[in-house]
């Protein structure tokens, strides 16, 4: 299929005109979806919604009811948190379903607004700048990590429908989810982790993703992993399907996701081969998520939590290391083993439920040791932030979140003249944007604020360009972005029915697709970097490298609305 096809095929929206006659309906109701265009900016909004005829009840798809209401012309309706901002000019669209007897026609006679903001309050600032930009870019590159069908609404036009028949080997659908990086492999782990720590960054900078205009586009964007993960887990038959693709094959070839041939084999964990690690992580993101989705979804919001629940107990119980089952070993091995995973997702359990079981859980498999890294791997110094947050009396737990965020800002490696707090060769700037986010949310709990903040604010600053080489490690963003990252669906032609193969990896030039907002490995410890795609370790891109770094942009822009960003501490700031 032609991308250039999709791209005509858009909708385009059109403004209702009122009276409206509804064309779809049957005996006893009615369903529509109606349009109209506010000539002001709205940041929350309250419309009267009037019928000719007498309407039993609506069961609205993208907005609220202000209170009960039936059998009425008449019905008062309010935005939901992902459709409340809208600028001057802006189409807004609402659907519903409603009941009305009978065949007769059903006309809505008028929409009006009653009220263009929350509580008639004025319009809270909206952030624009370096922050806000790369926040809303980030989110596009989780989009271009997308696999399965995609939906009408898709931004990236070099993407199209990919691995559709995902799961059937098992006569299961498993399609969906993020291709790990800039490979085409699904790997639980690794995405599960990326999507608890964006709900984290979503539940606790909610109000950085709204000052950027970017509520919709992460709540989307979360949903996405959501709807694959809860696929995954079967909870009738204690089956969780840990990883579609396999990773040899897949990294022996360089070709796009909707090219793809090889066998894309599924595989799980059960009772009698389990993986704590998994399925633990897999139960955090669900906790996490149900919270982060409770103001704008109630009724997927309690479907996660209640997965949450079923996954946490079969982590729980049937303990096991999912690479004893699961060919993820070479790819994505849990070094630090299941007991962290198992921590924080009681932790975040705790945190959704309010249930002490699953906080006497988390302090029984909490670490009392200084933690050394935050990432898809390791979640203990999460999960001690988590319990610290639980309990301020407990200031054991507050020393080892401050030990950890000293660690990193004091003591590990620093690049030579920017100082970077660098931490490993291998994606070295995803580790620290983890810790960045550790020292945000710690910050917020009242640990320390000014230096950790500041702290946190150099290290995206050097990601952002001041650093050593004077450039941005973010795709697309600032000066000198990296244009060739490793990754197989940028690197080649934009025109699907083109090859993409070696000559594409091995081709000098840049990347025809750019591959907006992807963070890259990043630099060596004497801050020396290559634009160059055979470096996997320096310059590839995966799910797990924006999740951190994207969760503490949505605090700088939070900071920035409050007026309380920290001042610029990286001494290669300009
Ligand atoms: C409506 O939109 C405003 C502005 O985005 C937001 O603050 C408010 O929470 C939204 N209302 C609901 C019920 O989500
Ligand atoms: C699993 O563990 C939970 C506690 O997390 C317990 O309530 C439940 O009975 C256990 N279920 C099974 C099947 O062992
Ligand atoms: C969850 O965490 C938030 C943020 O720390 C806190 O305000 C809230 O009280 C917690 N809820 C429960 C039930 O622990
Ligand atoms: C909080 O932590 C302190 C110190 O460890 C402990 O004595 C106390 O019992 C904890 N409080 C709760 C409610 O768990």
């Amino acid at each position: 299929m032609s991308v250039i096809f999709a791209v005509f095929l858009l909708p385009v929206a059109a403004a209702t005109n009122f009276p409206y006659t509804i064309p779809d309906r049957w005996n006893g109701g009615v369903s529509t979806n109606i349009c109209t265009t506010p000539d002001v900016k709205l940041c929350g909004w309250e419309m009267k919604l009037v019928f000719s005829v007498n309407v039993q009840s609506i069961a609205p798809h993208d907005f609220l009811l202000t209170n009960a209401q039936s059998n009425s012309r008449v019905y008062y309706i309010k935005n939901q948190s992902s459709n409340g901002d809208r600028s001057a000019g802006q189409e807004l669209c609402i659907g519903f379903n409603a009941d009305v007897s009978g065949t007769s026609p059903v006309v809505i006679s008028r929409l009006v607004f009653t009220k263009t903001s929350s509580d008639g309050q004025p319009c809270p600032a909206t952030v624009s700048g370096a922050y806000a930009d790369v926040l809303g870019k980030s989110i596009l590159f989780y989009e271009a990590q997308r696999s399965g069908p995609l939906p009408s609404t898709n931004r990236i036009p070099w993407r199209a429908d990919s691995a559709l028949n995902d799961g059937s080997d098992n006569n299961r659908d498993l399609t969906g989810g993020w291709y790990d990086a800039g490979d085409n492999v699904k790997f639980n782990f690794p995405m599960a982790w990326s999507t608890t720590t964006l709900a984290w960054g979503l539940i606790q900078f909610r109000a950085g993703y709204q000052a950027a205009g970017e509520l919709t586009n992460v709540y989307d964007s979360l949903r996405w992993p959501l709807d694959y993960l809860l696929k995954c887990w079967d909870s009738d038959h204690n089956e969780y399907w840990a990883q579609v693709g396999d990773g040899y094959a897949d990294h022996s070839q360089w070709t796009r996701p909707e090219d793809m041939t090889a066998a894309r084999p599924s595989y799980k964990v059960t009772i009698g081969s389990p993986g704590s690690d998994v399925t633990g992580e897999t139960a955090a993101a669900f906790a996490a998520a149900s919270i982060a989705f409770r103001s704008e979804d109630q009724g997927y919001s309690a479907r996660l939590l209640q997965n949450a629940r079923s996954l946490y107990d079969f982590a729980y119980n049937n303990s096991g290391t999912y690479t004893d089952s699961v060919p993820a070993g070479d790819f994505y091995n849990s070094w630090s083993g299941f007991t962290d995973d198992l921590c924080w997702a009681s932790a975040w359990l705790y945190n959704a439920t309010g249930e002490t079981v699953y906080k006497e859980r988390a302090m029984e498999l909490i670490s009392s040791n200084d933690q050394v890294e935050f990432s898809w791997d390791n979640k203990n110094v999460g999960c001690q932030l988590l319990m610290y947050e639980a309990n301020h009396s407990d200031a054991a737990l507050k020393a080892l979140v401050e030990n950890f965020v000293n660690r990193y800002r004091s003591s590990v490696t620093k690049t030579p003249t920017c100082e970077l707090s660098w931490y490993a060769k291998w994606g070295t700037l995803r580790y620290t944007a983890n810790a960045a986010l550790i020292a945000m949310v710690a910050a917020d709990v009242g640990i320390e604020d000014t230096k950790y903040r500041e702290w946190a604010l150099s290290q995206i600053d050097y990601m952002l360009g001041a650093n050593e080489a004077g450039r941005s490690y973010v795709v697309g963003y600032g000066n000198y972005p990296p244009q060739r990252p490793h990754h197989r669906a940028s690197s080649c032609s934009s025109d699907l029915n083109q090859p993409c193969n070696w000559n594409d990896y091995n081709n000098p030039g840049p990347n025809p697709n750019v591959l907006t907002g992807a963070l890259v490995g990043g630099p060596d410890n004497g801050g020396n970097y290559a634009d160059a795609r055979s470096d996997y370790i320096r310059n590839e891109v995966a799910c797990d490298y924006n999740a951190g770094f994207q969760s503490v942009l949505a605090g700088l822009v939070d900071l920035q609305a409050r007026g309380k960003l920290p001042a610029h501490t990286n001494p290669c700031f300009k």
